[in-house]
């Protein structure tokens, strides 16, 4: 067989965001670098593809103003951004069916909803300003807010169901793409308080603001390609041996002996690898109150995008269609009109129940009562279905179940022994973003660094 057997300074688990700017980092600070990917390409849950003659960007691809760590990557790698579609009006679809044109962020609804709406977001955006993102077990009410789901607290808020469900949309088919009964209310402070505050979130061009010419996978791959020979693609580890003297992680191809190892894989998958001891007993316990969400990310490509022929942006909401979310995706100096669309947890369960025609027969039906029946007639149609990747198992991040948060967080990014734990996941402001796997890579680096030169 083929095993190599090498020795580095640190040997960093995954190639995605979090794991190559951690890698980037120390090998800048002269910390020798070996990076094992699991996968035959470099990226994680950013991969941009080319189906049907365009370029689709199957995984993230969105830049918000505020996402400093990912600007700065993003400028620093000389890529350019250019603004998401939004010139025109957004649809929104209400309980009964009917859809109603708008613009701002607040949704056309009855001016009494409207107020409720408006009454929760102030008081969310207050609740989320006591909230240090890094630190929400120490909100003044983390522990009451962690027992109760966001659902329940909604209702505990207002009795105007349409409000009610607008609002939990924003978190939970949007965000935590899991349904708003199976996460707290602390939870979704956190998701508002790692994007600046839950106003960001109701605010389509805050968080959908930009993207990357040529797709956001850029960033992985040019941060690869300066590490050159040491990143490993097709290496899935397999264990990792730790102690005083330091860690032997073993993949299928490579065994690397270093004195510190970057876990930078979602913490779903950390019980893949066989840990020699066992992590300790509070790991094994936080790490099952973690689990990913889900949500079909669906590409739709016309010959020209219809929808601005008729004064439409593209952007579209209903938390009462399959297809919650809407947008305008077409890419930089397209001709072709790329519409995208999101189906989140129960309806994503319930569609991959199906066949993939009547799936596809049932989204399609979505999009078209935003857009009209031209969306019933893509010339490319592809979902993303991030759930029976191996190595991610669901969309767009993990999350913690009801209590979770308060009783585990803390200790979420504290490193056992000589492994160190880095991934989107774990993120304070940037959380479930790539500006948070990116934040989490440098402040890896920046400990091994320092215990390193001590
Ligand atoms: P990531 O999961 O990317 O990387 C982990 C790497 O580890 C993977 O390459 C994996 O193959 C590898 N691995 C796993 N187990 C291994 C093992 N045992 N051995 C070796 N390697 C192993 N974000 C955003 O900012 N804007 C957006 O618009 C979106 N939209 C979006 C849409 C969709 C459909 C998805 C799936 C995700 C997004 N996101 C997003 C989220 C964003 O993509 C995500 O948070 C980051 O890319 C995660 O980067 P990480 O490096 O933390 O993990």
């Amino acid at each position: 067989s083929m095993m190599a057997e090498i020795n580095r300074d640190v040997v960093v688990v995954g190639a995605g965001a979090a794991g190559l700017t951690a890698a980037n980092d120390l090998r800048k600070a002269g910390v020798s670098v070996a990076v094992l990917e699991s996968r035959d390409r470099v990226g994680g849950r950013l991969w941009t593809d080319v189906i049907g003659g365009t370029m689709l960007e199957l995984g993230g691809q969105w830049v918000s103003p505020d996402q400093d760590a990912l600007i700065d990557t993003v400028a620093e790698l000389g890529l350019e951004t250019f603004s998401r579609y939004r010139e025109g009006e957004s649809v929104y679809i209400g309980p009964g069916g009917s859809l109603t044109r708008f613009t701002g962020d607040i949704f056309p609804v009855a001016p009494e909803t409207e107020k409720v709406m408006v009454d929760l977001i102030d008081r969310l955006d207050v609740m989320v300003a006591q909230m240090d993102p890094d630190r929400p077990w120490e909100h003044p009410d983390a522990g009451a807010l962690d027992r109760v789901s966001f659902e329940a607290w909604l209702r505990q808020q207002t009795d105007d169901e349409e409000a009610a469900d607008n609002i939990a949309l924003f978190i939970a088919g949007a965000m935590l793409t899991k349904p708003p009964h199976a996460f707290s209310a602390l939870q979704a402070l956190l998701m508002a308080a790692s994007a600046g505050s839950f106003t960001n979130l109701v605010d389509a061009d805050f968080i959908l603001d930009k993207r990357v010419v040529g797709g956001l996978q850029q960033v992985p791959l040019l941060l690869a390609e300066r590490l050159g020979d040491d990143v490993f693609l097709g290496q899935p580890v397999r264990s990792l041996e730790w102690g005083a003297h330091g860690v032997t992680a073993v993949s299928d191809g490579v065994t690397v002996h270093a004195r510190a190892a970057v876990l930078a894989v979602p913490p779903v998958l950390y019980s893949r690898i066989s840990f020699v001891p066992a992590l300790p007993r509070l790991q094994h316990q936080m790490h099952q109150h973690l689990s990913m969400g889900f949500v079909i990310k669906v590409h739709a490509v016309y010959d020209r995008p219809f929808w601005r022929e008729q004064g439409l942006s593209g952007t579209a909401f209903s938390p009462y269609e399959i297809s919650h979310e809407a947008y305008d995706n077409t890419n930089h100096g397209d001709e072709r009109g790329t519409l995208v669309g999101f189906v989140s947890d129960r309806h994503a369960d319930d569609l991959f129940r199906l066949s993939a025609t009547e799936r596809k027969e049932r989204i399609l039906e979505s999009l078209s009562h935003y857009y009209g029946e031209e969306a019933k007639s893509p010339v490319v149609y592809y979902e993303s279905d991030w759930g029976t990747e191996e190595w991610t198992r669901g969309a767009y991040a993990a999350s913690f179940d009801l209590g979770g948060l308060h009783r585990y967080g803390a200790d979420l990014r504290t490193a056992v022994g000589p492994i160190h734990f880095a991934c989107s996941d774990l993120a304070g402001a940037g959380y479930q973003h790539v500006d948070g796997a990116i934040r989490m890579g440098h402040l890896v680096a920046s400990q091994i660094v320092e215990q390193v030169r001590s």
